[in-house]
């Protein structure tokens, strides 16, 4: 038999060839065996099947060989597919032939329970196990919907550098580095850039990887992780919350509907997802401190919201909410004071349900050109670093809005994951830079 030449079939797809005679290809996810039988798990990244092997039934020399497998080894079969009903995939398959591509030596990652620093440093492994794999591919469906609803809804994606030369989400959490001579930061957000180009295309939205030195350890906190933004010339504050009440419901009832299989794996219960339908309730920042006091949450005017305030505020509504109109104080200098009330800030942050805590920040523009500086002036902003952003605000100055959603946060809810590094098939945080 010519493995070179065979032609493979996806464990995914053997329940179409239901009788057929097939070849997979793939890894030892683990094996058992009951007297003259063994039970191979093959797993080839599509899905996993049940091979069987009878002594007496079973050549010979593959019967033998199948005894040299060792978990994770790699090896190519023959046979035929059989139904079975106990099967998640509802086939098995007989084995005729075998052909062992490499015996694995001491897989580190067994069936008994590991702990999370140890499956974290093996992470290039951990990712075949089951777990991880429900995760990853749920990671690369809502990234799909995400792109999906944007470039059916008229966004241009333009890409923003990670190369900055100035902060864009405050000092602290820079990432400095060395380029050519200059100083440079790893981009906190694509934001500035993502206003520039709706500026030129209307609607715009930029997605990528986005850096912030969070010295911090919490369940909430990768030093690096993806983030999506939109941005929409003439959006005000309210119709930048109707668009990512839209964006959220299409892309979580997309990942719903698409991966039932994965979220099982999970045992995810589903219900509150099935919830999040727009419109989302919406509740001031003021109001939001008042509904913390009434739950005897000690909070002061002013402040900003950590984990605990924010899963006070979730638990009271059946979706994710949206808290706005913050205090100007506790935000960025590009956001516009609320014109009825200078005090406050025309932002909005999403709060997931279930103890997720945000999951979107964003809001409206400051849009005038004497307002912006003397707000970078307040923020200690050096003004020569944003000569680029204020010409926005010289040529053709716009109401303008927009927001960002933290992926990693996202999938970490939709998953119901208790720390979000799951959410990140290589996640960074401040003690982890390996694998
Ligand atoms: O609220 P943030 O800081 O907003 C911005 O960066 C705006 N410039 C976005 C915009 O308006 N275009 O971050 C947005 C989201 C948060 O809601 C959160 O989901 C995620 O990014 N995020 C993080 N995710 C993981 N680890 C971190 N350290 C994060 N910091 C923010
Ligand atoms: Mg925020």
């Amino acid at each position: 038999m010519d493995w070179d030449r065979a032609d493979y079939t996806n464990i995914g797809d053997l329940p179409a060839k239901l009788g057929q005679n097939v070849c997979l290809r793939g890894w030892l996810y683990a094996k058992r065996s009951s007297g003259k039988i063994r039970f191979l798990l093959l797993r080839d990244g599509t899905a996993t099947v049940q091979l069987v092997l009878v002594q007496g039934q079973t050549p010979d020399a593959v019967f033998q060989a199948s005894d040299t497998l060792t978990q994770e080894s790699s090896f190519q079969v023959r046979g035929k597919v059989r139904e079975d009903k106990r099967s998640k995939i509802g086939v098995e398959l007989d084995v005729e032939d075998l052909h062992i591509i490499q015996v694995a030596q001491d897989y580190p990652i067994g069936p008994k329970e590991h702990g999370p620093d140890f499956l974290l440093s093996n992470r290039h492994l951990w990712l075949r196990s089951s777990r991880p794999h429900a995760i990853l591919r749920i990671r690369a469906r809502f990234i799909k919907a995400i792109r999906d609803f944007f470039d059916n809804d008229g966004f241009v994606l333009v890409d923003t550098p990670i190369f900055t030369p100035a902060a864009c989400e405050g000092t602290t959490t820079l990432f400095e580095t060395e380029y050519f001579g200059e100083k440079a930061y790893l981009s906190q957000s694509g934001q500035l850039y993502a206003e520039a180009a709706a500026m030129a295309f209307g609607k715009a939205y930029c997605f990528g990887p986005t850096f912030r030195a969070e010295k911090s350890k919490t369940r909430r906190h990768l030093t690096e992780f993806w983030m999506v933004e939109p941005e929409v010339a003439f959006n005000d504050l309210e119709a930048n919350m109707v668009l990512a009440e839209r964006f959220l419901e299409y892309t979580v009832q997309t990942v719903l509907k698409e991966c039932r299989d994965e979220l099982a794996v999970l045992q995810r219960d589903t219900k509150r997802l099935e919830n999040v339908k727009a419109p989302f309730p919406r509740v001031s920042y003021d109001d939001a401190v008042e509904m913390l006091k009434a739950k005897n949450l000690p909070f002061e005017w002013g402040g900003d919201f950590g984990a605990p305030e924010e899963t006070a505020l979730a638990e009271s509504f059946d979706r994710p909410i949206f808290v706005h109109r913050f205090p100007a104080q506790i935000k960025a200098f590009y956001m516009k004071p609320d014109p009825k009330s200078p005090r406050h800030a025309l932002g909005m942050d999403c709060l997931a349900p279930e103890g997720y805590g945000e999951i979107i920040g964003g809001g409206q523009r400051e849009d005038d050109l004497q307002a912006l500086v003397q707000r970078l002036h307040e923020h200690g902003l050096p003004e020569s670093a944003f000569d680029w952003y204020l010409d926005l605000r010289k040529y053709g100055s716009v109401p303008h809005a927009g927001f960002g959603l933290g992926l990693e946060r996202t999938v970490a809810w939709i998953c119901g994951l208790e720390h979000l590094r799951e959410a990140s098939p290589f996640p960074r945080m401040i003690h982890r830079l390996r694998p």
